[in-house]
């Protein structure tokens, strides 16, 4: 049986040396990396930036020539996030409330999302909806784009929101603790 160990023990020596609590894990923003540098999305969006760890990997992976906005609702860490994101080419970190954010987006169709901000039912339910309606076919994301989920595991019941929009989930929990990752693809092709 694998035991939960410490990060530190995990990862010896790694950028994530300073991860807090409330950041994505390592080993989870490393699939959500791996997705993008399989996608090379152009368009990516990421709800909840915190201290923009993960942010930072993700525009790692998509590359400069990629546009990254991601949202965070707080002023204080907003500020503190814009600073260490400042000179990334392609990167904004938006102080705004995310489901408002989608009810007035009017920029180009989404490649890929993150979501990690509010993990209320309704509200992830909300932004799902908004990004793809899966009965409408309407939303957001460009065809064959991709969303993930964070946190779908536990106490937030996320998991079958998720599986009700033909998503899947990936749960790792030899790994540390871990909220699992779910991840869904809008069709290719329009309905
Ligand atoms: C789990 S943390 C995000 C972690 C970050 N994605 C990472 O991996 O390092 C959630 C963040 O979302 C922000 N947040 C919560 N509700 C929000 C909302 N409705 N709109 C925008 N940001 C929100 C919080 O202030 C918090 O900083």
């Amino acid at each position: 049986m694998n035991k939960p160990r410490l990060l530190e023990e995990l990862f010896p020596n790694h950028p994530y040396a300073d991860w807090l609590s409330g950041s994505c894990e390592p080993w989870t923003v490393g699939i959500i990396c791996a997705l993008i540098q399989a996608t090379s999305p152009r368009f990516l969006l990421e709800t909840g930036t915190l201290e923009a760890m993960t942010t930072l990997r993700m525009h790692c992976a998509s590359g400069e020539d990629s546009t990254l906005i991601s949202l965070e609702c707080m002023k204080d860490r907003w500020e503190e996030a814009s600073t260490k994101c400042l000179d990334l080419k392609g990167v904004t970190i938006l102080n705004v409330e995310a489901v408002a954010f989608l009810l007035n987006y009017k920029g180009p169709k989404f490649d890929f999302v993150f979501l990690d901000d509010d993990h209320g039912v309704d509200h992830v339910a909300m932004e799902l909806d908004l990004l793809h309606n899966f009965a409408t076919g309407e939303g957001l994301m460009a065809p064959g784009g991709i969303i993930c989920i964070h946190d779908v595991h536990g106490t937030f019941g996320l998991g079958a929101i998720v599986v009700a929009r033909h998503g899947f989930l990936l749960n790792l929990p030899i790994l540390h603790k871990s909220g699992g990752l779910g991840i869904l693809q809008t069709p290719v092709r329009p309905a």
